[in-house]
């Protein structure tokens, strides 16, 4: 993000070297700090990017429902002064916020009648006799400064080709012809500027053309829940518009055959010293974006770059076209980026499009006359304070006339329109949206979002495309709590509560491991336990409670076992698979856990090619020391408990604890913890948490790029240390164990990958 100060030209550092002669001049120069006397702004705060040295940004903050007034920010400039200067008479306060005027109805009333209208301020909407109306007819000012609900509109049945667009509030409209055509303009009153389509054609399918313009003003942004799916549905066009799909009823013919070419650009301004923290949120939600476009079914090409003055790549679409990566690669390069010591001063905006327009040459003369059948969607993440290249206008000009094979006007330039698409993620305190809003290119839905900062992207970007579309995908879950009464349920979409209830209760946590089958311990049930005694709770929207149709313990799970060995209670294969009457209701909240050995781990672990049970291991299980997860219930919620499995030399000393419990009079731990088990506990090297009884049957598990890999399910630990509503620490030898799932394969192969019956879809197990 860059600062107001570059772009007016005041600063031009870059040219110190054509203007040599002044170096001394300006090295003479003392640079006076800012202060902060008479910053303060009343009813709210404000941040400095960079302290008081110059160039820093001032960024005012206020309330929900107010907005900084008279200015928005203020730069630092050189001279220790601030740009533009605080003003005694109009002193720096939080304004509630104001909506554009609803009085624009034609042939309608609008109350009540003000001349201004404030957040929360709440209007309706009457049409003439004689005229219908379309649009909501009560709206409410947003803190974001836009109305609720759409543009009211009253009209009357003329026969007209098109239907009346409508006049957004804040706006003027000339043109009130409606025929094939014909055209509408807009513009907007006051200090507000128009973001959207300025002119609309009336075309022969009885659509207008572009998409509803609005009227902002600056202090008015786009709601993460309104660019989600705003940008939701134009990305999701995009992304299905591949398929031959005649959709004449949206009066859109896709002309793309089914094996067109997608790419797709991406860059994020990360000029300025911006905060680690700001540049992790952009890298988290290209990350987002990119794992969610990759859950259709169309497989693009990606360049993605970070840019300051310079060009950082991440990836080049070109190693795409060469078949030399894959996505996996993009998500460990964007990973591994780092933005330390790199200069980030300046903002080359142009040399972005330069970039992106030099890698579509190359691409066009690589595949020839197939270029015609590439669509190309870029996507841009800035505050558009460019202050070195120039404007990068005419370069997208050369873009446009590239894909759109220099065809200007007609018919022909019209279908080329839907290959290229621009969108622009107008982000920061100070937008120049007079700069960026003509950069954008593309047919159809909204292509320039003004958003306040990049914190609630990757959640935006999260909700875009809704999880119904990716059903296959075992683990996937939301990596952070989400606001909603099932935010829980969307980061452990797999869990489930078992209640077993025969001459007494007993209580275990379990992880859907398909939609029909439930994994849990073999200890949670006793013998002579039927099915209607078990309650699998797993809220699918369908009913909390699903029927049981029978569960199956593993044929070698006895407790009684090793009782003359001095093993009282032996828990050995201690698993159960529960299978239910109906498959669950997949969503985001409902989706089963990825299992060991399975395709679709390899898959999630992103092993290409002919992958092994083997190789799934290492990759779980790289050191000896591996950062676990399970869940325990609370009264109200449900809560991570971490641990660490001590593995290869560490493990001897971790299990020679299990003597300890009660029970157990052996002098061989081993006796009791075979190799089938994982242990955890203890104070070193890390603290871990401790289960407790009620934790049983839950899954020990991993995550991997936004993917859940269960390795083991909690089964014994030697003291109970839990104590109500608190979780637990590891005193120095408390100890659990845990049956590691890669020992039990067979069983779980046995009736999850049984493909002769027809019960269930069968899962697909590794053949090694
Ligand atoms: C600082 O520089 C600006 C513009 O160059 C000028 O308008 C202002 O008067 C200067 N202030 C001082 C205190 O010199
Ligand atoms: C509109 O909002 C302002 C500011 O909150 C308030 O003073 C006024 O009473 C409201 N008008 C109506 C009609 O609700
Ligand atoms: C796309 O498919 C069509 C029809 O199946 C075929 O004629 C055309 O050559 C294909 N184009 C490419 C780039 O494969
Ligand atoms: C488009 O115009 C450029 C420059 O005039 C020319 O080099 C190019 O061959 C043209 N492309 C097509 C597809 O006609
Ligand atoms: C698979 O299912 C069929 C039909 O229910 C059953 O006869 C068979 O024993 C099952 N196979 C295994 C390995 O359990």
């Amino acid at each position: 993000m860059n600062s107001l100060w570059f772009n007016m030209g005041f600063f031009v550092h870059w040219s110190w070297l054509a203007a040599l002669p002044c170096i001394l001049c300006l090295g003479a120069e003392v640079q006076v700090d800012c202060t902060e006397e008479g910053m303060q702004i009343q009813g709210g705060h404000y941040t400095l990017t960079k302290q008081l040295q110059s160039g820093s940004l001032l960024v005012y903050h206020c309330p929900e429902g107010y907005y900084p007034f008279p200015v928005l920010t203020r730069l630092c400039g050189s001279n220790g002064t601030w740009r533009p200067a605080p003003k005694k008479f109009k002193p720096q306060r939080c304004r509630l916020v104001e909506c554009p005027d609803p009085n624009v109805l034609e042939d309608g009333n609008v109350f009540p009648p003000q001349e201004k209208y404030f957040v929360d301020n709440e209007t309706t909407y009457e049409c003439y006799s004689g005229y219908t109306m379309r649009g909501s007819n009560r709206r409410v000012c947003l803190p974001n400064g836009k109305w609720s609900g759409s543009t009211p509109i009253c009209s009357r049945d003329s026969g007209d080709n098109c239907a009346d667009p409508g006049i957004p509030a804040g706006a003027s409209r000339t043109g009130h012809l409606f025929e094939i055509d014909d055209k509408v303009k807009y513009s907007c009153n006051g200090d507000l500027f128009l973001v959207g389509t300025r002119e609309r054609v009336c075309q022969e399918n009885g659509q207008w053309t572009g998409k509803e313009p609005a009227c902002y003003y600056k202090h008015t942004y786009d709601t993460p829940l309104e660019v989600s799916e705003a940008f939701g549905s134009a990305i999701k066009d995009t992304l299905t518009i591949l398929e031959p799909i005649d959709d004449t009823q949206e009066g859109r013919k896709i002309r793309i055959s089914k094996n067109g070419t997608l790419n797709i650009y991406i860059a994020v301004d990360i000029s300025e010293s911006i905060e680690e923290k700001h540049f992790t949120d952009a890298k988290d939600a290209v990350a987002t974006l990119i794992s969610k476009i990759s859950s259709f079914s169309v497989t693009p090409n990606y360049q993605i770059l970070f840019f300051s003055a310079d060009i950082f790549e991440i990836v080049s679409i070109l190693d795409f076209l060469d078949g030399q990566i894959t996505l996996s690669t993009v998500q460990k390069e964007l990973e591994k980026f780092k933005v330390l010591d790199r200069n980030t001063a300046g903002t080359d905006l142009n040399l972005v499009f330069k970039t992106f327009l030099e890698r579509m040459a190359i691409i066009k003369q690589r595949t020839g006359a197939d270029f015609k059948e590439h669509r190309h969607v870029l996507i841009i993440f800035t505050d558009g304070a460019y202050n070195m290249g120039g404007s990068p206008a005419p370069t997208v000009a050369k873009i446009k006339n590239m894909v759109y094979m220099n065809h200007t006007s007609g018919q022909e330039a019209q279908s080329r329109e839907e290959f290229l698409d621009i969108y622009i993620f107008a982000i920061g305190a100070e937008l120049f949206d007079d700069d960026l809003q003509p950069l954008t290119a593309g047919t159809g839905g909204q292509h320039y979002f003004r958003m306040k900062d990049i914190k609630n992207l990757q959640e935006t970007f999260d909700e875009i495309i809704d999880e119904e579309e990716v059903k296959g995908l075992c683990g996937l879950h939301k990596d952070y709590p989400t606001i909603g009464k099932d935010s829980k349920r969307k980061m452990y979409p797999w869990m489930a509560y078992i209640v077993v209830q025969n001459e007494g209760t007993k209580k275990c946590l379990g992880s859907l491991v398909t939609p029909k089958f439930v994994l849990t311990a073999a200890h949670c049930f006793k013998f002579g336990d039927l099915p209607e005694h078990v309650m699998v709770e797993i809220d699918d929207g369908q009913g909390k409670v699903k029927k049981v149709k029978t569960f199956k313990i593993h044929p070698n799970y006895n407790i009684n076992g090793k009782q003359n060995e001095g093993v009282k209670e032996f828990y050995d294969y201690d698993v159960a698979l529960i299978q239910l009457e109906n498959d669950v209701q997949i969503s985001s909240a409902v989706r089963p856990i990825c299992i060991p050995c399975t395709q679709e781990t390899s898959d999630a672990l992103q092993l290409v090619g002919e992958s092994t049970c083997k190789e799934q291991e290492q990759r779980l299980f790289k050191d000896h020391l591996e950062k676990l997860h399970f869940l325990t219930k609370t009264r109200t919620s449900i809560e991570e408990k971490d641990a660490h499995a001590k593995l290869g030399d560490i493990r001897d000393n971790c299990i020679r604890h299990a003597l300890e419990a009660n029970g157990i009079t052996t002098d061989n731990p081993k006796v009791a913890v075979t190799d089938n088990f994982l242990c955890t506990g203890g104070r070193n090297p890390y603290r871990d948490h401790i289960a407790c009884p009620g934790d049983s049957g839950g899954a020990v598990f991993k995550n991997y790029e936004h993917r859940t890999i269960q390795v083991a399910l909690v089964s014994w630990g030697n003291k109970n240390l839990c104590k109500k509503e608190s979780i637990p620490e590891s005193d120095e030898t408390s100890r659990d164990f845990h049956i590691n799932l890669f020992r039990v394969v067979p069983f779980l192969k046995s009736i999850l990958g049984n493909d002769t019956q027809d019960d269930y879809a069968p899962l697909q197990f590794l053949k090694n």
